[in-house]
């Protein structure tokens, strides 16, 4: 089964297999193709069994990834890479794996001869439902996330559902954290059909289903808004909290739990802001308990409040937010006094022996 969308002007197909799906877009595309893979193992033996099947392939180019070397060092081995395989500025670069490569990979071929196609088999729930979505790719550096990049769009996406079964269960999770604030943001039947599967395994979920209906949440809105000169920020619901209390914990928090944390943080400060309904926030607070999410967290409140306030969201005095009003209605830019912040931060707080899971 192949579940398309064409919202952003590129197509990005959910499939069981992006096998031949991705044979076909080659062969259309006409030219020349490499593979450039995350070397995890997993995801690289999938990138040689997608390659063994491409017409005029140059072979697949394994590279180290996770996060520390989403850097312009490993930009610079992939060019050089490119090159010594005889890639020139026809050939059209596949890279294949989660958020990082996709942010890696995209940008080193945006670079690439000042600028090839790409295509992204994304092997990640996280990739396939946000960060191959939206054409921002980009490396860090030691000053912080994302800071070299630019906005590229890719000529494809195939979210590789067969990938997910080798996926672990914290990085699924992590995915399965944006999916849930995409729900949060469209409301509706979208909210509804998570919590009608979040008591059920997920080896049964429908993940063609999922994956598509939470990648044109993000799709719709970045379609409205590319360059985030307004409505794309709503993508950053529970991100500040999350931020705050990834850094506050020297990234012992891995971002999918930092969201969930965030998640709730900005459910109960929209919620004593008089903005939230304790309905709305007691069903949003029991989807992620049924998901298995974590709910509370042993960073200090003062700790993740020092970390907040170091956030490049905070301006002129107060921390600004992203709060829901309601499930399906999300506010960008909501000022909200620091005390309030701290309250909030100390209702998140694990009790003694309690941990994040
Ligand atoms: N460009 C954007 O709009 C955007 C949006 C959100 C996040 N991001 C970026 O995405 C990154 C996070 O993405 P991620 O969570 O996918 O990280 P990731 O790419 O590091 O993947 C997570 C882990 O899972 C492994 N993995 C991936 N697919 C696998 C599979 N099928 N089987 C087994 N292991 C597999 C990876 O090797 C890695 O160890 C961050 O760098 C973040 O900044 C970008
Ligand atoms: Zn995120």
């Amino acid at each position: 089964m192949v579940i398309g969308n064409d919202s952003l002007g590129y197509p990005i197909l959910v499939c069981e297999s992006a096998e031949s799906p991705l044979r076909s877009f080659v062969r259309v595309h006409g030219a020349r193709c490499i593979l450039l893979a995350d070397a995890q193992s997993a995801v690289l033996a999938r990138a040689r069994v997608l390659a063994a099947r491409l017409p005029r392939c140059l072979g697949v180019l394994p590279f180290t990834l996770g996060e520390p070397r989403k850097r312009l060092a490993t930009i610079e081995r992939i060019v050089d890479a490119l090159l010594a395989a005889g890639a020139d500025r026809s050939t059209l670069v596949i890279g294949v794996g989660g958020g990082v490569a996709n942010d890696t990979f995209g940008l080193a071929a945006a670079l690439f001869m000042r600028g090839v196609p790409y295509a992204h088999v994304a092997t990640s729930l996280l990739a396939m439902v946000d960060a191959s979505i939206g054409g921002k790719v980009g490396v860090d550096t030691p000053a912080g996330k994302n800071l070299v990049g630019r906005f590229s769009d890719p000529v494809a996406v195939f979210a590789d559902l067969l990938a997910l079964r080798t996926l672990p269960f914290r990085e699924l999770r992590a995915g399965l954290a944006e999916a849930v604030k995409h729900a949060i943001l469209a409301g509706g039947e979208h909210f509804e059909a998570l919590e009608l599967l979040a008591a059920h395994r997920f080896e049964r979920w429908p993940w063609a289903e999922i994956v598509a209906r939470s990648l044109a949440i993000k799709a719709a809105i970045v379609r409205a808004d590319r360059e985030e000169h307004g409505l794309r920020a709503t993508l950053n619901l529970g991100h500040t909290f999350a931020h705050g209390f990834e850094r506050a914990s020297r990234y012992r928090i891995a971002h999918g739990a930092a969201v969930t944390l965030g998640l709730r943080a900005a459910g109960l400060l929209a919620l004593r802001s008089g903005r939230f309904s304790r309905d709305a926030h007691l069903r949003v607070l029991a989807l992620l308990a049924l998901l298995g999410m974590p709910l509370a967290t042993r960073v200090p409140a003062d700790a993740a409040f020092a970390a907040m306030r170091g956030d490049k969201k905070r301006r002129e005095g107060s921390l600004r937010f992203v709060l829901p009003d309601a499930i399906g209605l999300v506010r960008t830019d909501v000022r909200v006094p620091d005390a309030r912040v701290r309250v909030v931060l100390r209702a998140m707080e694990a009790l003694p022996g309690e941990s994040e899971r």
